[in-house]
C-alpha cells in the first residue's frame, strides 16, 4: 500500500485539514492539487464515453464529463469538507447563498411547509419571506430557543426546518440535539447554517442534523478572496442537491475552490486564534464603561453559554462578537470611524478582523475577529474611546 493511500479521515482536526482530499498527481507527482481550468473532459471512444456517462448520471465519485456538474479541483475540496464535518458525502457550490438554496429547493416542493428561525442572514430572511412563497412553498419564521414555538408551528406538510446554529447577526445558539428530535419525530429534515461557527467550534451532523450548510466564502477560504458554498450530509440528500446545483448551474469556478483548498488547511489554526482573541476582546468589551452589553457565546453572561459548552469543540467558541454601545446611531459612528485596525466591511471569517456597524439592527456593531495580535486590537479601541470623548 502506497503512503498515499493512508485513511487520513479518523486523525485529528488539523491533520485531516492538510491530508485528506490531497495526493500527488499520478503522472507529474506535482504535490498540490491543480486548478483545473477546463470546461469539458476527452475520452478515447464512443464506448468509453457512454460508460462515463452512465457512471455520471448515478453521481459516481471520480467522473469528469463537463465542469458544471464536477471539477477534481471541487471534488479535492469536498473531500476535505467531508473529513471535517464527520459527513457520509459532501458538494461544493458557488457561494453560501447556492448552498442554502439548492438544500431547501431539493426538499421543498410547492404544498410543503418550511421552519425557519427569526435571525438569520438577510438574503436567507429573503428565501423565506419572497422567494419560496412565490413558488407555493409555504414559511413560517419563529424565535427557536423556545421549543414551544417550533411545536406550534409544526403543520401536517411541514418538511424542513431550517436555522443558522449561530445565528447572524444576534449571535442566538440553537438547541441543536432537542431541535433535531423534534424534527425527525415529524418527519421533517433538519438543515443547520453553521456559517458563523466552522466546523472546528461545532459539528451539526454530530447533533443529529440532516445536512450542514456553509458560506465558505468565510471560515473555509478564510482570506476573503474567493467565494465557496459547502453543503455536507447523507449521500442520497447531497446527490439531490447536486442534481439542482448542476441543473440551476451553480458550480464554484476551479480557481475559487483551489483558493479554498489552499485556504482550509490552516482554518483550525485560524479559528483556534480567532477564538482567543474574539474572547480577549469580548471580556475586555464588558468591563468598559461606554459598553451597553457584549453578545458572545464565550462569555457566562451569554444566555446560552452552558449549551455552548456541550456543544462546541476544542475549548472555542468562534470569532464572531458583537456589542452594543450606550447611546445610539452617533456613539456607533464615532466609535467605528476613531478605529483603525478593522474596516468598516461586510463579510466574516477572514483573517483580518472585520467591523460593521448595524444601524438597522439597534445600532449593533458586529465584530468578526481575526488573527492579529490582540493587544494591539485592544490598543486600537481603547485610543477610538478616547477619541470619542474628545
Ligand atoms: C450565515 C450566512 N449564511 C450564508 C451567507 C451567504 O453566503 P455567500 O455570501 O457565500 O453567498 C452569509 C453571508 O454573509 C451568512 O452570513
Amino acid at each position: 500500500m502506497s503512503r498515499y493511500d493512508t485513511d487520513f479521515s479518523k486523525m485529528n482536526f488539523n491533520t485531516r485539514a492538510i491530508k485528506c482530499g490531497d495526493a500527488p498527481d499520478p503522472i507529474t507527482h506535482a504535490l498540490n492539487t491543480p486548478i483545473y481550468e477546463t470546461s469539458t473532459y476527452g475520452y478515447e471512444t464512443a464506448e468509453e464515453y457512454d460508460q462515463k456517462l452512465a457512471e455520471g448520471a448515478e453521481w459516481a465519485p471520480g467522473v469528469y464529463i463537463y465542469s458544471r456538474t464536477t471539477n477534481p479541483t471541487a471534488d479535492a475540496l469536498a473531500e476535505k469538507v467531508k473529513a471535517l464535518e464527520h459527513s457520509e458525502d459532501a458538494f461544493i457550490c458557488s457561494c453560501g447563498m447556492a448552498a442554502i438554496s439548492n438544500a431547501l429547493l431539493s426538499n421543498l416542493n410547492a404544498g410543503d411547509h418550511v421552519i425557519c428561525s427569526d435571525d438569520t442572514f438577510m438574503c436567507t430572511a429573503s428565501m423565506f419571506a419572497d422567494i419560496l412563497p412565490a413558488k407555493g412553498i409555504e414559511t413560517s419564521r419563529v424565535e427557536i430557543l423556545d421549543l414551544e414555538n417550533i411545536k406550534a408551528a409544526l403543520r401536517p406538510n411541514t418538511k424542513v426546518i431550517y436555522l443558522e446554529v449561530l445565528s447572524n447577526p444576534r449571535l442566538k445558539l440553537a438547541n441543536l440535539p432537542e431541535i433535531a428530535k423534534l424534527a425527525h419525530e415529524h418527519g421533517c429534515k433538519f438543515i443547520v447554517d453553521n456559517t458563523f461557527l466552522s466546523p472546528y467550534v461545532l459539528r451539526p451532523l454530530d447533533f443529529g442534523a440532516d445536512m450542514v450548510v456553509h458560506s465558505g466564502t468565510k471560515y473555509y477560504v478564510g482570506h476573503g478572496d474567493a467565494l465557496c458554498g459547502v453543503v455536507a450530509g447523507r449521500k442520497e440528500d447531497v446527490d439531490r442537491v447536486r442534481y439542482y446545483s448542476d441543473n440551476l448551474g451553480c458550480h464554484i469556478s476551479s480557481f475559487d475552490a483551489w483558493l479554498a483548498l489552499r485556504g482550509v488547511k490552516t482554518l483550525g489554526l485560524r479559528v483556534a486564534r480567532q477564538s482567543a482573541n474574539a474572547l480577549a476582546l469580548a471580556k475586555w468589551f464588558e468591563a468598559r464603561p461606554e459598553v451597553d452589553y457584549v453578545t458572545y457565546p464565550g462569555l457566562e453572561s451569554h444566555p446560552q453559554h452552558e449549551l455552548a459548552n456541550k456543544m462546541f469543540l476544542h475549548g472555542c467558541y468562534g470569532g464572531m462578537l458583537c456589542v452594543h454601545l450606550k447611546g445610539g446611531y452617533e456613539e456607533m459612528a464615532k466609535f467605528a470611524d476613531a478605529t483603525t485596525i478593522p474596516p468598516v466591511a461586510t463579510s466574516l471569517g477572514d483573517v483580518v478582523t472585520l467591523m460593521f456597524p448595524k444601524s438597522a439592527y439597534g445600532n449593533l456593531i458586529r465584530f468578526s475577529v481575526g488573527c492579529e495580535d490582540v493587544e494591539d486590537l485592544i490598543a486600537d479601541f481603547e485610543k477610538a474611546f478616547e477619541k470619542m470623548k474628545g
